[in-house]
């Protein structure tokens, strides 16, 4: 293994708790798995976990933008996203095996050029790409982890913005979601109390409705446990550095 796979995997161990799990995969799932994954996987040899990496590295032609979605589930976000803008590139994150074959096999039949993903910890991806890469970061319903107990593994927190922040052009938007009202607030006021983010919201119908031509999962229509309602927070990076 060399130093920049033994460096990931490092971070992958510290910080995965152990959520590679799998629950009985159908043949057609395990298949697509197989087929698909290593054609649309993020090679290893740029996920150096030191800012270097240009996300267009990923891809074999150019696209006009490259977005990040870090826990996509089952991935009807990400698959939706990249039927609609082929001319947009898309990277996804998903630490489960079960979400990764439910993307696979959306997508097993489609041209799959503008698409690219890790089986991991999305933060993997975000801490090799580059500052000023990035157009856009959704990280919907990410954080299933409601108690006390569990802040530190948030995916949103301090530290995780200042690389969100980095990595993201100015202006670009860092679109999160949540259906869990304590999480609500700690997104809000975490993004908030960054100096590099601007929440783009004016009034409460602005984070109680849905953006335009949003994307709806299976887990948005079904919620959460304790789950109320949806709320949509959408920041932008601020201009000055
Ligand atoms: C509650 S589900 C939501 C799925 C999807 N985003 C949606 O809204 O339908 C949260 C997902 O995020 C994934 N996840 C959480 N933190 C992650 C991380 N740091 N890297 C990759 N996946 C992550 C979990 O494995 C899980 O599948």
């Amino acid at each position: 293994m060399n130093c920049s796979a033994s460096l990931a995997k490092k971070h992958i161990e510290k910080t995965l708790f152990g959520r590679r799990q799998c629950r009985g995969l159908t043949d057609l799932r395990s298949n697509a798995l197989n087929d698909i994954l290593p054609k649309i996987s993020i090679g290893e040899d740029k996920l150096n976990l030191d800012s270097s990496t240009n996300p267009s590295e990923f891809f074999e032609r150019k696209y006009s933008e490259h977005w990040l979605e870090i826990g996509f589930g089952h991935g009807e976000h990400l698959s939706a996203l990249m039927r609609k803008n082929p001319d947009t590139a898309y990277i996804g994150a998903e630490a489960f095996i079960n979400g990764m074959s439910a993307l696979t096999l959306d997508i097993k039949d489609e041209n799959l050029d503008n698409i690219r993903v890790i089986m991991d910890d999305g933060m993997i991806i975000a801490k090799s790409i580059k500052p000023n890469s990035l157009d856009g970061i959704y990280l919907l319903n990410p954080d299933p982890w409601h108690k006390k107990r569990h802040h530190k593994r948030r995916l949103i927190n301090q530290q995780n913005l200042d690389i969100f922040a980095k990595i993201l052009k100015k202006d670009a938007p860092l679109i999160m979601s949540t259906d869990v009202e304590c999480l609500a607030n700690w997104m809000v006021t975490h993004a908030s109390n960054h100096p590099e983010f601007n929440w783009q919201a004016e009034s409460k119908s602005d984070w109680q409705t849905p953006p335009d031509d949003w994307i709806t999962t299976r887990y948005e229509v079904k919620g959460a446990k304790n789950a109320k309602k949806m709320v949509y927070l959408l920041f932008e990076r601020k201009k000055n550095d």
